[in-house]
């Protein structure tokens, strides 16, 4: 656990960016830091890995005051990831990712073999791995700067706006391989964003700040959409929170319907599609027990036939939910 306790920080011009801020980041999950620009998210996080020294306050790690030891100790137990990267331009990809490891004086072999296979973690074809980061594009830059911080095997991880010079369907993906490698490696993981969508995506819990450095509210992503603290968090999480706030409800108890004589079905029991005068309309997303009411809708609306189809862990279609049993499942 990271955690804060009154920390503040006054710059030298007399700018206080971080105000007597008081949370706990628990291990081996994300915590988003959100909040307008100018909130003090980047100087919360880079306190601390102690490139920004706090004015006051105290920050432990595991209960060990960072400042017990000395920096460049504790940076070796901290990746970092910035926008843009941040790459040696004179450096291959696989020299990049190999930075740490080679500074801690890990021998060549081991180290590029380490380097290698994050390059493969992280999604990246290691095809490019002699190439320099200027030949690559923004979402491999990133993908890149992810496999560096997370060389030399670090317990935390800090990331700030690592997507946010990406497109958004490159964002999206490279959102999905983050927490796919979380599921893996369990870091403990501070991520900055000003994009409330990519908090409520990504985060375990989310920090919502104000501008001045202070809390608003610290909150798992359902509970900042279902109950934001003040008028500041609710206009900040959003309008259409009660939609959004669907991708968190996981009804247990989804009375399926059968499945219909008009939907296709293969002979291993996989969905076609549906039949109609003839011809084989596309069956559109089909989904499982146990995904939320936002994926089970989608089904729904994307179903030509205003029918989503269930389907087990092998592909199988086990039932059928129509418009009006999901209306049933969504009224309070
Ligand atoms: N070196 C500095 N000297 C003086 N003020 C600074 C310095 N660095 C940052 N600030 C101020 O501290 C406040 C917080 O800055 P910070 O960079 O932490 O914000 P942020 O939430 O990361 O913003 P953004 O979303 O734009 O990246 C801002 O008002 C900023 O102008
Ligand atoms: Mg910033």
């Amino acid at each position: 656990m990271i955690e804060f306790e009154d920390v503040t920080k006054r710059y030298p011009d007399g700018t206080v960016a971080v105000d007597k801020l008081s949370l706990r980041i628990p291990s081996n999950e994300i915590t988003v830091f959100v909040g307008p620009s100018g909130c003090g998210k980047t100087t919360s996080l880079r306190m601390i890995n102690r490139t920004i020294e706090r004015t006051s306050g105290r920050i432990s790690i595991d209960g060990e005051d960072i400042n017990a030891g000395d920096p460049v100790t504790l940076r070796r137990g901290i990746g970092y990831v910035i926008q843009h990267a941040g790459l040696f331009p004179h450096k291959t990809v696989v020299d990049n990712v190999a930075t740490v490891p080679k500074l801690l004086g890990w021998d060549k072999k081991k180290t590029r073999a380490t380097a290698m296979e994050l390059l493969e973690r992280v999604g990246l074809d290691v095809k490019l791995a002699e190439r320099y980061p200027a030949q690559l594009s923004g979402g491999q830059q990133q993908r890149v700067g992810v496999a560096r911080a997370l060389a030399a095997d670090p317990k935390i991880m800090l990331m700030d706006e690592p997507f946010s010079a990406v497109d958004p369907i490159v964002r999206h993906q490279l959102q999905e391989e983050l927490l796919r490698l979380q599921r893996d490696i369990g870091k403990t993981i501070v991520f900055v964003t000003h994009d409330i969508d990519e908090a409520i995506k990504l985060g375990d819990n989310v920090a919502v700040l104000r501008v001045g450095g202070t809390l608003a509210q610290f909150a798992p992503p359902a509970e900042l959409l279902a109950h934001p603290d003040d008028d500041f968090v609710e206009s900040f999480v959003g309008q259409d929170r009660g939609y959004r706030a669907l991708t968190f409800l996981k009804p247990d108890d989804l009375s399926l319907a059968p499945l219909p004589p008009e939907l296709s079905v293969g002979d291993d029991g996989r969905p076609l599609g549906w039949k109609s005068n003839g011809e084989l309309l596309p069956l559109g997303a089909v989904f499982q027990r146990g995904d939320s009411l936002r994926a089970t809708m989608d089904s729904v609306l994307t179903s030509p036939v205003g029918q989503g189809v269930c389907v087990d862990e092998a592909g199988k279609a086990i039932g059928v939910i129509d418009y009006i049993t999901l209306a049933e499942v969504l009224r309070p």
